[in-house]
């Protein structure tokens, strides 16, 4: 039967296929839409080819994406998960961040943004629940020639200091544990108190989780505060701070680690310092700016 979809008229083969696969492209109004689905049926091939994947992994794999897609819900996206783990999500990233020389270098957004932070004060606790190590997280948010920025939006958010995020734990932390929409003053500072976040798993219940399992890697992520930072006339930076000396630095279940964002969570013994902030003494300081790109530059 001769249908739009045949270039040759022959019956597709092993040998045919992908040039008809790709053939049944032809009339996509979209070029963009052909040059990625193309892209997806030249490498899918490929792939097929080079590992002569079998009927039964096929079925298998169909398997494990069904299941992927079946436990994804409002609050829960199990394929970014996966996509985490695959590396694919720090490599659209990467191949999207232009960041210039002497900006905060951008790292992945996570699956944990998925609520609005409550506006707080500066100086302000995120930590709602308090049995935490305490800690203070300051700095400026700049322009990339050193200009502070006023104004600057900092959206936080972070898990505690048991390694849950509040969207995982309803009922048990309360909603915006952990989280915080924080404007820098007239010269650019920002400053909140928290609990020194801890390394955590991302979530294993699901089939991302069977997957690590059957590769023997760990799921953990080091510990690490997120940060989406904004200011007018400049482009966002959506961002970690991860903790120096923090485990998991090294093999990141998600490779998001990136050298310039691990910063030092000085361990502090000030009275003085901690009755300005608020926190009891001893306790942690992050110290570091958050650097902007302006613009056209
Ligand atoms: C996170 O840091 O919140 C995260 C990122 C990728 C996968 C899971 C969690
Ligand atoms: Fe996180």
């Amino acid at each position: 039967m001769t249908t739009d979809n045949t270039v040759t008229g022959d019956t597709a083969t092993g040998d045919t296929v992908t040039e008809e696969a790709v053939a049944s492209l032809r009339s996509t109004a979209d070029p963009r839409l052909r040059e990625l689905l193309t892209g997806l049926i030249r490498h899918l091939h490929a792939f097929a080819r080079e590992t002569r994947l079998t009927q039964a992994e096929w079925e298998r794999a169909i398997g494990f994406l069904t299941a992927t897609g079946q436990t994804c819900t409002d609050t829960r996206q199990e394929f970014v998960l996966l996509s985490d783990v695959l590396g694919l999500s720090m490599l659209v990233e990467t191949i999207n961040a232009d960041t210039v020389a002497g900006a905060t270098e951008s790292t992945v957004l996570g699956p944990f943004h998925m609520t609005e932070s409550p506006a707080r004060e500066l100086g302000a606790s995120i930590d709602l629940v308090g049995d935490g190590e305490p800690c203070v997280v300051s700095g400026r948010v700049l322009s990339r020639d050193g200009t502070p920025l006023p104004g600057a939006l900092l959206d936080v958010w972070q898990a505690d200091g048991h390694g849950f995020y509040d969207v995982q734990q309803p009922g048990i932390q309360p909603a915006g544990n952990g989280r915080g929409l924080f404007t820098a003053d007239e010269e650019g500072r920002f400053r909140f108190r928290t609990c020194v976040p801890s390394p955590y798993p991302i979530p294993t219940d699901g089939p991302v989780g069977a997957l690590l399992g059957a590769t023997g890697r760990h799921p953990y992520r080091p510990a690490h505060i997120h940060f989406i930072a904004s200011a007018e006339g400049h482009a966002p930076v959506t961002t970690h701070i991860f903790v120096a000396g923090s485990d998991h630095l090294d093999s990141d279940a998600v490779f998001a680690v990136k050298e310039s964002l691990v910063q030092d969570f000085t361990e502090t013994d000030d009275p003085s310092l901690a009755r300005e902030f608020g926190v009891p003494n001893p306790f942690r300081h992050a110290r570091f700016d958050l650097v902007l790109t302006p613009d056209r530059s």
